[in-house]
């Protein structure tokens, strides 16, 4: 039976697949609460919040659900040398973004940029909330809140760009481990190595860590039906991890036209960038994408970049706004999409995997 894996064994789910966390306010409750209650694993990235409106999501998920569900965050949560980014260089990226402010007719943000929630103060609602699973990107949390969770008797799962990752993470003592190849749409998690120097693709990465782990090993990028499904169990996968097929339903979080353009021919053109966040991203391909390709070094560390192009209307992708000015998430595979409903993508999946 494909459904009886490691993976579900661990959590006690019906189903193999996980809906992918959504940083950037485009998971929704309904989709993270459905995906839970169809048997597989729904998530809510929590990475643009702080504790307290953690602790009010996870409310809400569970008036919604009783089953597991997961809870996400970024472990790194600022970019190295963060401090060094001072007003000078605060005024030439503003410089270089000037026209695209004059066009939408707004004024550029001010210097300081605004303060983002700390992996520190979020970590606090995790241990207060209790999700069944806490999966996290970027990183690994230290030894004491590894070992809290396990006290707290919630699962962890880590993210591997690369089989050094994958390795990190199983030594770490981490329950599981999605391993995500870069056809995926939104952020490149590398932490071992820059993630413009850990591009590994999803058929290759699978069987290395398959190879080298023996905690389950969930796989993420470019599975957006049941041939995707077929091909990662075929590569020794435990589970899936499935995210621009159900960002694209209705269900999700995201903005109506971001869904249009999930399924219009834009998004067989998706780009790897660092515009939207100061981190290496994938995104279907716009003005902004396009125009400023040759800057990509040029831009302010994260957390601090999208707060400037959030301005243009194009950070958080969850607001309508000018399209060639927005970021517009999207894996690879976001070609084979069909489903607008959730319920559908997964039936379909079960029905083609009997
Ligand atoms: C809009 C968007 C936001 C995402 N945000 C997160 C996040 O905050 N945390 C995370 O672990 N993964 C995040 N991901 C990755 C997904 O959870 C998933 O692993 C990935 O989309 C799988 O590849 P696919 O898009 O080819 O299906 C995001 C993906 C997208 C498309």
């Amino acid at each position: 039976m494909w459904t009886d894996t490691k993976f579900t064994r661990l959590l006690g789910l019906d189903l193999p697949i996980v809906q992918g966390p959504f940083g950037g306010k485009v998971s929704s409750i309904e989709l993270t609460s459905i995906v839970s209650n169809l048997g597989g694993l729904g998530s809510y990235g929590c990475q643009p919040f702080y504790s307290n409106e953690i602790i009010e999501i996870t409310n809400e998920i569970r008036k919604n659900t009783n089953k597991p569900f997961n809870l996400n965050l970024w472990v790194n949560d600022k970019d190295e040398h963060i401090e060094d980014f001072d007003q000078n260089a605060f005024e030439t990226i503003i410089q270089l973004f000037q026209p695209y402010f004059e066009q939408v007719g707004v004024e550029p943000p001010t210097f300081p940029l605004p303060e983002s929630p700390s992996f520190e103060n979020q970590i606090e609602a995790i241990f207060d909330v209790k999700p069944h699973v806490f999966s996290f990107v970027y990183g690994i949390p230290s030894e004491d809140i590894l070992e809290k969770c396990r006290q707290l008797q919630i699962k962890t799962v880590g993210t591997a760009t690369t089989l050094d990752e994958a390795i990190a993470i199983e030594n770490a003592g981490v329950d599981a481990i999605v391993a995500s190849g870069f056809d995926a749409g939104g952020h490149r998690v590398s932490f071992l190595d820059k993630a413009e120097e850990s591009l590994v693709g999803t058929f290759s990465l699978i069987p290395q860590v398959v190879d080298h782990v023996k905690i389950p090993v969930i796989a993420a990028g470019g599975i957006a039906d049941s041939r995707g499904v077929k091909a990662a169990f075929a590569l020794g996968a435990d589970a899936v991890q499935i995210g621009t097929a159900f960002l694209a339903t209705q269900q999700s979080g995201t903005s109506n036209i971001h869904r249009e353009k999930l399924f219009s021919k834009d998004a067989r053109y998706t780009t790897l960038t660092k515009i939207f966040t100061g981190r290496l991203s994938r995104g279907i391909k716009n003005k902004l994408t396009e125009e400023l390709k040759d800057f990509q070094t040029n831009l302010a560390p994260y957390p601090l970049q999208g707060k400037i192009v959030g301005k243009l209307g194009a950070y958080p992708a969850n607001t309508e706004s000018n399209p060639e000015l927005k970021s517009f998430w999207a894996g690879q595979a976001a070609p084979l999409l069909k489903y607008h409903h959730v319920k559908e993508l997964i039936d379909n999946i079960i029905e083609e995997m009997k």
